[in-house]
């Protein structure tokens, strides 16, 4: 079967999961957030006391330590699936900055790309299309105006039953959105590739279609 790899890139609270999401089901491909990925390692490293700062502890005890499967459909690390605790805004921060160390980098774009052999994958994140998967035959960046994505996520916390107050989101995305367009290794920016999509002030149903059109299209 012809591979059909989409890559769907784009900062905090794009929209990014539920779009990714929802095009994997449309069309009965695998998902993989790797969003998830960082922030299952940056829990386990959180867990098991391991300072993210100790870069040599963070690699002997945690990622030479941890694999990712999709079991059932859905991503897992070590064998088990990943708990919604990942989505805590404690979490979110220690992603963020786990996410700059290098050998946390080559080692996910490794599983990422093992996860995505298969040819038919929606992959989201921030580097898909332009580290992880650079010959994907489809690239989407979503964008949306921070107070936007803000208002987004604190609705999205306070349903999973976490209190969230939008101003310390908003503050949230913004510093994560600096750490994430700012690092050096495989910075969060849109493939030359790409097509760009705002949605702020799309619904998730129009934004759906354009990407299942593309698809049709390729
Ligand atoms: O859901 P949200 O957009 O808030 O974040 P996420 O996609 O779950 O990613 C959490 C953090 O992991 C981001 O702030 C990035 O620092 C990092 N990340 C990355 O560096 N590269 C990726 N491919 C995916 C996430």
């Amino acid at each position: 079967m012809k591979s059909l790899r989409i890559a769907i890139d784009g900062p905090a609270a794009s929209g990014k999961s539920t779009i990714a999401r929802r095009v994997a089901e449309k069309l009965g491909f695998t998902y993989v957030d790797t969003g998830a990925m960082y922030r299952a390692l940056a829990l386990k490293a959180f867990r098991e006391g391991v300072d993210i700062a100790d870069t040599d502890s963070l690699r002997e005890s945690i990622v030479e330590k941890t694999d990712f499967a999709i079991i059932d459909g859905e991503l897992a690390m070590d064998c088990r699936p990943i708990s919604n605790e990942i989505r805590s805004e404690k979490v979110s921060v220690l992603s963020s900055r786990i996410a700059r160390i290098p050998d946390v980098r080559s080692f996910m774009i490794e599983e990422q790309r093992k996860l995505a052999k298969d040819g038919r994958v929606v992959m989201e994140g921030r580097d898909i299309g332009t580290v992880v998967l650079p010959d994907a035959e489809i690239k989407i960046f979503l964008t949306a105006s921070a107070s936007e994505r803000a208002r987004r996520r604190t609705l999205q916390l306070r349903s999973m039953g976490q209190c969230a107050d939008e101003a310390e989101v908003l503050r949230d995305i913004r510093q994560r959105d600096l750490n994430d367009s700012s690092r050096s290794l495989a910075p969060l920016r849109s493939a030359d590739d790409a097509i760009t999509i705002d949605t702020t002030n799309m619904t998730l149903d129009e934004i759906i279609e354009i990407v299942v059109e593309k698809v049709q299209e390729n």
